[in-house]
């Protein structure tokens, strides 16, 4: 049977850096609050106006194009997961195709909506396009501006502080030899949607929160008004067009289903988690990813963990700390690489590579 590889891969991280410190100005936080609860020191974030999304996605993808060894005309296919696209449509996935001049073949292109586990998602899906012999070169890409889209004052900072922009990216080809993906497993549970979402602008017209029996007012007119009313006055003017979470009901589930959903990749493999060489977990919190180690029966230099420097990336995460490990000479050719993201949706999902 034929498998995929991951042949190339990059990330792309803007200059900026802020710091707890400098968050702790403009909204009432501290250092030791932040890096108490979440192990984050500092974050990155675009520049305003120049840097978006497609254009972070477009600098690791060019990096993951070149190790890859090919050109970007040799590109067959692209995906892109994020949760902070550029514009509400068309998505990422056509805007980056633009921005690496990768038109000329009018190769097709798709969005992922997976939040965290977005990257988890693309990945798999792309395997099975190399897998069944449709596509040979595969773009895959995870990237957020978050710091377009964060209320960055003391309302929002349960959810701000945690948030940094980045991006990272692979190439995805048939494989030859013993490298490739030896899994991926896939998993959704829609029941919480609303725990950790971002639900303004959109069509649903108070509908979900009537049927939960916790009527929100979003101001929409009472009347048969057409039109117009994904984004409402009184949302602007009632902070309801930000990201919010339940932190606490995120992070039991995480801890319970990073390990789940490792162990049913191990399993079917015939592998246990002492054969993990490096664990790339999403970068929600180093606290859950500390909490995943013991669970697993980890050390320390079998988990990567970069939250500290670069917050949670969201869908940028575990490409981002792939790339960084990779760089780093921590995975070495023949290395068992096991990826694990969880988040809203909730969504979740793990990948097994050999590398
Ligand atoms: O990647 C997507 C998946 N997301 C996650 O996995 C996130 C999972 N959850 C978490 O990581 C944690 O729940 C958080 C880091 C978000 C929050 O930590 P927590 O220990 O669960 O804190 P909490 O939400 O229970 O809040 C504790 C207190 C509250 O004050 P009171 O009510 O006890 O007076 C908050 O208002 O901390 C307060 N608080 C803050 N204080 C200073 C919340 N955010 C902040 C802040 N700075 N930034």
């Amino acid at each position: 049977m034929r498998h995929s590889k991951i042949a190339g891969i990059g990330k792309y991280l803007p200059e900026k850096v802020t710091t707890n410190d400098d968050l702790s100005k403009v909204m009432e936080t501290t250092d030791e609050w932040i890096q108490e609860r979440t192990g984050i020191k500092e974050r990155r974030y675009g520049k305003k106006h120049e840097e978006t999304t497609t254009t972070m996605g477009a600098r690791a993808a060019a990096i993951a194009i070149e190790r890859a060894g090919i050109q970007k005309e040799d590109i067959d296919f692209i995906i892109f997961a994020t949760l902070s696209p550029d514009y509400y449509f068309p998505g990422c996935g056509v805007l980056v195709q633009r921005e690496l001049g990768i038109t000329h073949k009018e190769v097709g292109a798709l969005d992922i909506r997976n939040q965290c586990s977005g990257f988890v998602y693309a990945l798999s899906i792309a395997d099975q396009f190399v897998k069944t012999g449709m596509y040979k070169n595969v773009l895959v890409i995870g990237a957020e501006m978050h710091s377009m889209g964060l209320d960055f004052t003391t309302r929002g900072r349960n959810v701000t502080v945690i948030f940094g922009d980045g991006a990272g990216a692979v190439v995805l080809q048939p494989s030859d030899d013993d490298s490739q993906i030896l899994t991926t497993k896939l998993h959704a549970d829609g029941t919480h949607a609303e725990k950790l979402a971002y639900i303004n602008p959109g069509s649903h017209g108070g509908y979900h929160s009537k049927r939960l029996g916790e009527e929100v007012d979003y101001g929409y007119p009472d009347d048969d008004t057409y039109g117009g009313i994904f984004l409402t006055q009184h949302m602007m003017d009632n902070a309801q067009t930000y990201p919010n979470m339940e932190g606490q009901f995120v992070f039991k589930l995480a801890v319970q289903k990073f390990p789940e959903v490792i162990m049913e990749a191990l399993t079917e493999q015939g592998l246990k988690p002492s054969d993990i060489n490096m664990l790339i977990p999403h970068q929600a919190n180093l606290r859950i990813s500390q909490f995943v180690q013991r669970k697993m029966g980890l050390r320390d230099d079998q988990v990567w963990n970069n939250i500290q420097k670069y917050g949670n990336t969201t869908a940028a995460s575990v490409p981002i700390a792939l790339c960084e490990a990779y760089e780093a000479g921590a995975i070495k050719k023949g290395d068992l690489v096991c990826l694990a993201a969880f988040g809203s949706g909730f969504t979740w999902g793990s990948a097994l590579i050999r590398w």
